[in-house]
């Protein structure tokens, strides 16, 4: 069994690694997070990662693709995101601590952050996780939500350009260390990201930020109110608007993830009809979150 880079194996498509990918997704004990479950999302999914050919690891032999493993990396932030390790059945002793141990072995130095992520049931990911250092952090819940049922509060509006510094300065003080930096998080109309904004005097109090997944559901990937304006509906008003614009681009069904600690935000979002999917698991190397 040997262990290469995409670029280096002309013969491999996406649509392959996607298909023994979705072998996986479909079941609990080898679900990875943050990836879809069928074989033409995850596909869409992988070419849409930069560079995705070179950091994509693929383990092969004379029967063919037996796993793989994708890098998708943040050389701003110095943190890699592990997607997989996905093995064929029966090959994740075989494949798995190899497509890791290659994949670490090509990572700049400055990428000293790195999480896996798998659904709790993945009992072998914790192992693999455990074996290379990785430190369990507070699971998450997945939800998900049909658009149709989220009602519409009507008190939010779509951020402008001039509530960048409101919406850094929020983002700075809500999720520090998260997987988006405060500047990403205000660069409104540079990117194709969703963001909203709730207001009370004239000045933003609470935020929510979504995109279109590749997939064609909605993702909810942060909202947050300012401490001393909680528990005013603006959270609430917030996310409400940004199921609204997902409405508006076509998406029938949002997605978000939370931490299972946090029963403020889970009330929140099974009042407006969010349902839980599965329980994942985060495993973090060099960092952690508050
Ligand atoms: C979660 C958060 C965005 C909620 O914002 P908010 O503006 O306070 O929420 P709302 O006032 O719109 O709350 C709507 C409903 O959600 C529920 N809720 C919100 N916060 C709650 C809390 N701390 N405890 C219990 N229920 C809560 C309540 O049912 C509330 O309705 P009610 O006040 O009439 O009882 C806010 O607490 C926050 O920014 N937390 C830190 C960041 C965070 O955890 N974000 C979510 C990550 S997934």
């Amino acid at each position: 069994m040997h262990i290469a880079r995409v670029a280096d194996l002309p013969g491999v498509a996406a649509s392959e690694l996607a298909a023994l990918a979705e072998r996986c997704q479909l079941q609990a004990s080898q679900h990875i997070g943050y990836v879809s479950a069928v074989a033409p999302d995850i596909e869409a999914e992988v070419l849409q990662v930069d560079d995705w050919i070179d950091w994509t690891f693929v383990a092969h032999d004379d029967r063919g693709v037996s796993g793989w493993l994708l890098a998708e990396l943040d050389p701003e932030m110095g943190r890699v995101w592990w997607w997989g390790p996905f093995a064929a059945p029966g090959r994740w002793d075989d494949v798995a601590d190899r497509l890791l141990e290659v994949g670490r072995g090509v990572l700049a130095s400055d990428i000293d952050e790195e999480e896996l992520c798998g659904d709790s049931a993945h009992v072998e990911l914790a192992h693999l996780a455990a074996t290379w250092g990785f430190e369990k952090a507070v699971p998450s819940t997945a939800l998900t939500a049909s658009l149709s049922e989220v009602p519409d509060v009507g008190t939010a509006r779509a951020a402008h350009v001039d509530d960048a510094g409101s919406l850094a300065a929020l983002h700075g003080a809500l999720f520090a260390g998260s997987h988006m930096t405060p500047e990403t998080a205000a660069a409104v109309g540079s990117d194709d990201r969703i963001r909203t904004v709730a207001e009370a005097d004239a000045r933003v109090v609470a935020y929510a930020i979504a995109e279109v997944q590749a997939d064609g559901t909605g993702y909810i990937d942060f909202l947050g109110t300012d401490p001393g304006e909680q528990r005013k509906g603006h959270g609430r008003a917030a996310i409400s608007a940004a199921c609204s614009m997902l409405v508006e681009r076509g998406c029938e069904e949002a997605h978000l993830t939370v931490r299972e600690t946090n029963m403020g935000s889970r009330t929140l979002y099974a009042a407006l009809g969010f349902r839980e999917e599965r329980n994942l698991m985060p495993y973090r190397k060099g960092f952690s979150l508050a």
